[in-house]
């Protein structure tokens, strides 16, 4: 695939970073226009107390709402499952299309199944105003940005790419945090590294936006580096790493974590593009399927 790579083109990238996911948002604007783009917001959740509120999506809001910008695109790189999306909340008061990878019908189908969903829950996307596949070009006002397809730590993984900036998802993490698990239902560690190295292979000037920060060994929170920081330094793939090293050391090391705290709502709420699910009379509710996943 050949993709529309432009980097002399430099949009204006703001981050906010949410301490309660260690989840990073974007808004991306376009520096010839007020056009922008926000990518990956966060609903805040109490799941213990079922609480759903909207901090860090407010914060966003105000940002767009106080610099006069105009929202014309609310971008998930994946189907989150450690935070909620606030897209459709953002979308209410700022407008903008909810765009997301069009892999997302079969994390639609996998998790449709978990959660035994009702045939109302719609498999084909609807519920997004954009799906995207490989090399999809979409514009920010007089931006030209591009969807890659970086399958791997999900099916629907894409990375999006405006300009010199690209917005990885979870494909990579900081040169210092490596990369992201690979055994979800339709994960693949080997295809991780290829998408890797579709990242990896945009020029090395290539601004780098992470979706997650951890912070390891107790440095402060980061969330840009470049595509020649990831090559020479990444833990996981930098410094000439073979496809079969990562894939032995990814799969080891994914047998040995726990679940994601949030996963549960998240995938309920992200498979429909950030809309909470409604029981029978209406009322939003969530579910628990015992030792189903
Ligand atoms: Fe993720």
């Amino acid at each position: 695939m050949d993709y529309p790579v432009d980097i002399s083109l430099k949009p204006e990238v703001t981050g906010f970073f949410d301490p309660a996911t260690n989840t990073i948002s974007y808004v991306v604007k376009d520096p010839e226009s007020d056009a922008c783009a926000i990518v990956d917001s966060v609903m805040d959740i109490d799941y213990a107390a079922g609480r759903i509120t909207y901090e860090h999506a407010d914060e966003l809001i105000k940002f767009v709402q106080e610099n006069g910008l105009k929202l014309e695109w609310l971008i998930e790189t994946h189907v989150h499952a450690d935070h909620l999306s606030a897209a459709p909340y953002i979308q209410q008061k700022l407008g903008g299309k909810i765009g997301i990878g069009e892999n997302i019908k079969i994390v639609q189908d996998v998790f449709g199944k978990i959660f035994n969903e009702g045939t109302e829950f719609q498999r084909d996307g609807s519920q997004f105003d954009a799906l995207f596949q490989d090399g999809d070009t979409y514009n920010i006002g007089s931006m030209k940005a591009f969807a890659m397809h970086t399958p791997g730590h999900t099916p629907a993984c894409m990375t999006h790419v405006v300009g010199d900036a690209a917005f990885v998802g979870d494909t990579l993490f900081m040169p210092d945090g490596g990369s992201a698990r690979a055994d979800f239902p339709g994960g693949d560690a080997g295809v991780l590294y290829d998408s890797i190295m579709k990242v990896l292979a945009l020029p090395d000037e290539t601004r780098l936006f992470m979706c997650h920060d951890y912070g390891p060994n107790g440095r402060d929170i980061q969330w840009e580096t470049t595509v020649a920081e990831e090559k020479a330094h990444n833990i996981h793939v930098g410094g000439g790493k073979t496809k079969e090293e990562f894939v032995k050391f990814r799969t080891e090391r994914d047998a040995t974590l726990d679940m994601p705290k949030l996963i549960i709502p998240s995938l309920q709420v992200n498979m429909r593009a950030g809309e909470v699910p409604k029981d029978k009379d209406g009322r939003p509710m969530l579910k628990v399927p015992v030792n189903g996943l």
